[in-house]
């Protein structure tokens, strides 16, 4: 989805983006479930950073809080500001003070404060219109050891299912409602698109587990930012300081 597309629909459906998910992906096809799932597969986060990639109106947050902690922080990057409104409201609400929201794209992700010590990605990344780039950037921003976790789908019509009887009126729906468009629905597009971002995660992490959901349709995929190389600064540190100055490895 283009830059243009991402803030004509998303700034339309964040008003009921809450309420319509909690019906079709929480109710009807019981995806919520696996949010919890995807964010564990980051491992230990407590006094973490976690940067979450198209955060939206910040329904990672809640989960992501629990594990922090209060000396944990989150980043929050999207580029609809009807959907970060959405987030700050949440914020408000729940009167957190540790969680940073940044409008920006997610392709380029320019101004997050990094490194980060894990970054999550849900239901985003597959229509960002540049997959590669956003999944370089994100991974630039992790530190060393570092974990990711994205939950996304890799193809837009399951395998088999009612989803699969009932995916051309799925389809109508999500691009009424602004998640989609036309180019995010295309299966074969979104099939090599993800095989382009899976080939950049391979040479970009350490570790890479791959699972489905949804009859194939849905994706997670964890893995690790690769450790460093000898690195003569930080060897002294630990030498001096007796520990290793990175921290939840
Ligand atoms: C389906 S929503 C998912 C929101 C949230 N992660 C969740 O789990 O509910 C997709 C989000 O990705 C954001 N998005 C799409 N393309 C983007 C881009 N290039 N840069 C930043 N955010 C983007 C949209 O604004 C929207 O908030």
């Amino acid at each position: 989805m283009q830059l243009r597309d991402v803030t004509r629909n998303y700034d339309g459906a964040a008003r009921y983006y809450d309420r319509l998910t909690d019906i079709v992906f929480g109710r009807i096809l019981k995806l919520e479930a696996y949010r919890g799932y995807a964010i564990d597969l980051l491992g230990d986060l407590d006094g973490a950073t976690v940067l979450d990639v198209g955060c939206g109106t910040g329904r990672n947050f809640p989960l992501l809080i629990e594990r922090i902690g209060e000396r944990g922080k989150i980043i929050g990057v999207d580029y609809s500001e009807g959907m970060l409104e959405q987030a700050r409201r949440r914020i408000r609400a729940e009167g957190w003070s540790n969680v940073e929201l940044i409008h920006g794209d997610a392709a380029r992700l320019d101004g997050v404060p990094g490194p980060v010590d894990a970054a999550i990605a849900i239901w985003c990344l597959g229509i960002v219109y540049d997959l590669e780039a956003a999944l370089n950037r994100t991974v630039d921003l992790i530190r060393p050891g570092g974990s990711l976790s994205i939950m996304d789908f890799g193809k837009s019509r399951p395998d088999r299912g009612l989803l699969w009887w009932l995916f051309p009126l799925y389809g109508i729906a999500l691009r009424r409602a602004g998640i989609d468009s036309a180019e995010d629905l295309d299966n074969a597009k979104l099939e090599a698109k993800w095989d382009r971002g899976k080939d950049v995660l391979r040479a970009r992490l350490g570790t890479l587990n791959e699972e489905h959901y949804l009859h194939g349709a849905g994706v997670i995929i964890a893995g690790r930012a690769n450790k460093m190389m000898y690195d003569p600064v930080r060897a002294f540190l630990v030498m001096i300081k007796g520990v290793d100055p990175t921290p939840n490895e």
